[in-house]
């Protein structure tokens, strides 16, 4: 999927034709308007006394008064509205009141009387034992005991045992339902692409209520989201905030968009912008006569625009003030009206709260003087990865408060604009008094699981409880909602999730999400978790050191306990006395030490104390573009891609030392297996073994297999060339398989791509990568292996049969015992897929929505599985994917079996052993357990003889 749902960055842009057409239309159109325009306004300023009698014979009466009526709406700012209500206007007669019993409330405010500088440090923040009431759609009564009895009769009481209880989360970024999954060309509607400036388009106009996606969104406690237009324009049009409850199972009378929407009474517009790279992409092309090519011209697009909408404003205004002086009756036109640029108008009105999407300090500077020059307040930029750089430049904006950031957590490197980024970035916006909060931009994340960008901002650093409000009610306040949602307050929508574990926590899944209070699940699954327990805030995340040094020897004190792979010793007992002593590279001692830790510490070796030190294997990630593509966005970042004539290895094309590799490797990925890339998506080629620390290939066991696997896809990607469709794909593969299988090495020419098969299917048993996700196209594979082993087996060219791996495997769950039985292995990328592609429409999203995803049921059917991403920058996520997997497995899959996941299992399905040839010690320290939200890794060894030390 590409960001913000627009085309791929190519250089040929499909929609050309399209916006063409639509601008030259549009251009005719402009000059029509504003001859009207003028014309409307001259006819205004004829001197005074000279009211045109002729022209008022002319005009309605009727319609003047209405006019006239209508400039107090015109001119009206809406307030945030109220909590105070009877009932919730989304309440729908028939729903039952609620009283949720014991439950550990997260309010979302303070305690009373907590000033607001202590507040700010998140002092006066608990979660709270209470008991939660709801009626007519709204919260009535928080508070603890309350009695049945003070109930009406048709009460539902739901027992929460303990669990945790917060407002249904909230995204303030989502494409859902305009960019409906999987992803089909008939149901995309992101993007108004005719041209750059659409102020005019709404993406209610588009939305789907039975987009699959809303629903598996909700399972991650999302009740609100805000659906804006794409960011292909630099002005995309008017957005929505929607709940997500559809139809009668979850509670509402009919199937409609009108009806999602969060505040039925439309106090608030909002609409979507967006600067920089994106615009210049989908218009500047050479030949064109329109643009923008540069962010020059953007700027000019935007005022032009402004100016468009300021002119009528003011017209309107003129009018509005002359029928109020001489009365409707008098006025020589019609109060001048323009759909094209109304709701323009409504922001210079105040009465539309702009989200802007903008990353870098030029187009947050400009956006930012528009808004001076203009008088127009912005909510928020979005994307805004350089947002922590420049708070000061977020502070000149216009109107009483700076903009919000909204942000992703550690999604960032993807295109040049997000090039400059930080993992602190929420931290310290925060600490600057600019707001973060953490949006999905669905489907570029996987929106039902919003609530994991919180957390992380929370592990890197962001207070905890600003975190939390960052999902919640900080987002909720910047929808001008504050007084509705995003908190667990008497007169608040009835909006609310009970959690299985704290919802920052790693796999935090709902139990049960109430939208305007009615449940919205009759039976969920429920995964065995540990009795819930909040997560104890660590203000010490805040301080955590970035700057790594190097050493050769080092002790580490505090260990509580040491995974290694051969050796799964446990340390227990008092933690302060266990220690690891590393002498040049290599781990000398586990356990007290004592002579190793006098001789050492006589020789002035570090000592780094650690608080719950965990020893781990380090993470090796696999199947990346890690070491092969920097910017994904910036072909000439990369390596390449093969197309069908082109087959390459890996290990000809690497390009370290970069951004991507040291994030990996700073957080614990020391090893990479990477595979060239594919022209239309995926991989093809022979992958690489590589370290992410080294600086070049040349350098000591910067490459420590030069050739891992043969890689081939099977998604929709291969359908090109010479294989237009996937089933000419799959026997392309065979026709090339059979003919490794006959053909003999002494053959002259081979190819590199024949020589390669020719290990593949021969005694070396070089392992076979097919990326795919279709279970259809799983069971072509398991066939073609099948195929292929008995004609192995006639010409008795190999012992064993074919190293099979599935890499991607969406949909690989519903082929489990298939694949045990054939002995083909799977490497999950993503882990949590979503249905994002036609081809992984039948991913398992997990509770509450199904039991288990597809880890659980490929471990229980005994396919050995591993774990990794499909984007490099997530890489650096590996240790808390195990660590979901671990959580939600029910207690099957234990945390050293999800660690071998992301760790050995991938070295056990290549044939390769994990052990450097040289002894050197391969480890990552992590002060707290690894596969917990709030750990983080103090160092790590990558077997090359050093220790990277962060402390
Ligand atoms: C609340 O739930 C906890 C956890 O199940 C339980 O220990 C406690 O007794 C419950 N309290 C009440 C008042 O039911
Ligand atoms: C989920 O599946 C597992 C078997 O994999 C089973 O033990 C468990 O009871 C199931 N849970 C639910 C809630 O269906
Ligand atoms: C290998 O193939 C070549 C060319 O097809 C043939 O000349 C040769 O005899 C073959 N050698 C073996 C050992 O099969
Ligand atoms: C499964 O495949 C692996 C790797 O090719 C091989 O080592 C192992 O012997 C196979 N197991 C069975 C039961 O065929």
């Amino acid at each position: 999927m590409d960001k913000d749902g627009l085309p791929r960055y190519s250089k040929t842009d499909e929609h050309a034709v399209g916006c063409y057409y639509g601008h030259r239309h549009r251009r005719f159109f402009r000059v029509a308007v504003a001859l009207l325009l003028c014309y409307t306004v001259a006819q205004y300023w004829r001197p005074a006394g000279d009211v045109g009698r002729t022209s008022e014979s002319l005009l309605s009466l009727e319609r003047l008064k209405t006019d006239h009526a209508a400039c107090s709406k015109l001119q009206s700012v809406p307030q945030d509205p109220t909590g105070l209500r009877e009932r919730n206007a989304r309440y729908l007669a028939g729903n039952k009141p609620v009283l949720i019993r014991n439950a550990t409330v997260w309010t979302g405010e303070p305690a009373a009387g907590t000033s607001a500088e202590d507040a700010h440090s998140g002092k006066g923040y608990s979660w709270i034992h209470s008991d939660v009431y709801m009626e007519h759609g709204l919260i009535k009564r928080v508070e603890l005991g309350i009695s049945i009895a003070s109930l009406p009769d048709d009460c539902e009481v739901w027992n929460a045992n303990g669990r945790l209880l917060t407002s249904g989360i909230v995204d303030m970024h989502s494409h859902t339902g305009v960019d409906s999954l999987p992803n089909l060309r008939g149901s995309s509607d992101t993007n108004e692409l005719s041209s750059d400036i659409t102020p005019y388009v709404r993406s209610i106009d588009g939305l789907n209520p039975l987009d699959p996606q809303l629903q598996v969104i909700k399972s991650g406690g999302v009740t609100t989201s805000l659906i804006l237009p794409g960011s292909g324009n630099n002005i995309g049009g008017e957005a929505f905030v929607i709940k997500h409850a559809v139809g009668k199972p979850d509670g509402r009378s009919e199937i409609s968009a009108e009806d999602m929407l969060a505040d039925p009474e439309k106090n608030w517009r909002y609409m979507k912008m967006a600067c920089g790279e994106n615009a210049k992409r989908v218009y500047g092309t050479l030949g064109r006569d329109f643009g923008p090519f540069s962010r020059l011209g953007e700027a000019w697009y935007f005022r032009h625009a402004f100016e468009q909408a300021s002119t009528l404003v003011k017209a309107q205004d003129d009018w509005c003030a002359a029928a109020d002086r001489r009365g409707a009756a008098k006025m020589p036109g019609y109060l001048p009206r323009e759909l094209e640029w109304e709701s323009l108008g409504a922001v210079l009105r105040g009465q539309v709260m702009v989200n802007t999407h903008c990353y870098t300090v030029p187009d947050l500077e400009a956006f930012v003087r528009h808004t001076n020059e203009f008088k127009f307040p912005v909510r928020a930029f979005h994307h805004a990865h350089q947002t922590y750089l420049v708070p000061e430049i977020l502070k000149r904006a216009y109107g009483d408060r700076p903009p919000a950031a909204a942000l992703f957590a550690d999604n960032m490197y993807y295109k040049v604009e997000s090039y400059t980024a930080s993992e602190q970035a929420g931290k310290i916006l925060y600490e600057n008094g600019i707001v973060p909060v953490y949006v999905s931009d669905s489907p570029v994340l996987n929106a039902q699981h919003v609530v994991f960008e919180a957390a992380k901002a929370y592990r890197y650093g962001l207070p905890y409880h600003a975190a939390l409000a960052g999902v919640t009610s900080a987002s909720a306040e910047l929808l001008g909602l504050g007084e509705r949602i995003g908190k667990i307050k008497a007169g608040f929508d009835a909006d609310v999730v009970v959690w299985d574990s704290d919802p920052l926590s790693v796999g935090a899944a709902p139990v049960q999400v109430w939208i305007d209070g009615t449940p919205q699940y009759v039976d969920p699954v429920e995964l065995e978790k540990p009795a819930p327990e909040p997560l104890k805030p660590d203000v010490a995340l805040a301080n955590a050191v970035t700057e790594k040094t190097e050493k050769t020897s080092v002790i580490f004190s505090g260990v509580s306990s040491v995974l290694s792979p051969g050796d799964e010793r446990q340390l227990v007992g008092n933690g302060r006395d266990n220690r690891v002593v590393v002498q040049e590279g290599v781990i000398s001692c586990v356990g007290q030490c004592l002579d190793e830790v006098a001789a050492a510490l006589s020789s002035g070796i570090k000592v780094v104390r650690l608080r719950n030190g965990h020893i781990v294997p380090p993470l090796t990630s696999f199947g990346t573009y890690l070491g092969l593509a920097e910017i994904a966005g910036e072909d000439i970042t990369q390596d390449g891609e093969n197309d069908e004539n082109s087959f390459s290895a890996a290990v000809d094309g690497l390009l370290l030392d970069s951004k991507n590799l040291k994030a990996a490797y700073a957080h614990g990925v020391t090893r990479a297996i990477s595979a060239p890339a594919f022209k239309h998506g995926d991989h093809k080629g022979i992958s690489v073994g590589f370290s992410t620390g080294a600086v070049h290939a040349r350098e000591k066991g910067a490459v420590w297999q030069d050739e891992v696997a043969v890689h081939y896809t099977l998604t929709p990607a291969a359908r090109q060339g010479k294989t237009p469709s996937l089933s000419s794909a799959v026997s392309e593969l065979r026709r090339k398989l059979f003919k490794a299988v006959a053909s003999n090495e002494t053959e002259a020419d081979l190819s590199v791509e024949d020589t390669k098969l020719q290990a593949v299917v021969g005694g070396e048993n070089l392992p076979l990568v097919i990326e795919v996700h279709s279970a259809d196209i799983i069971a072509s594979v398991l066939r073609l292996k099948e195929e292929v082993e008995a004609a192995m087996t006639a010409k008795s060219s190999s012992s064993g049969g074919l190293r099979l791996i599935i890499y991607g495997g969406a949909e690989s769950h519903m082929l489990a015992p298939e694949l045990a039985t054939a002995n083909v292995s799977v490497i999950l990328a993503p882990v949590l897929a979503y249905s994002e592609s036609w081809d992984q429409r039948r991913s398992l999203t997990g509770a509450p929505l199904t039991n288990g995803t597809a880890v659980d049921v490929l471990y229980a059917a005994e396919v050995k599985v591993a774990l990794s991403t499909k984007e490099d920058w997530e890489a650096r996520d590996l240790g808390l994917i195990a660590g979901i997997v671990h959580a939600n497995s029910g207690g099957k899959i234990s945390e050293a079996e999800a660690w071998r996941m992301v760790s050995s299992n991938i070295y056990d399905m290549l044939g390769l052993t994990t052990k450097s040839d040289r002894g050197e010690a391969e480890f990552c320290v992590y002060e707290g357990n690894p596969l917990e939200i709030d750990s983080r890794v103090v160092a790590v060894a990558d077997g090359r003889g050093m220790v990277s030390v962060w402390a």
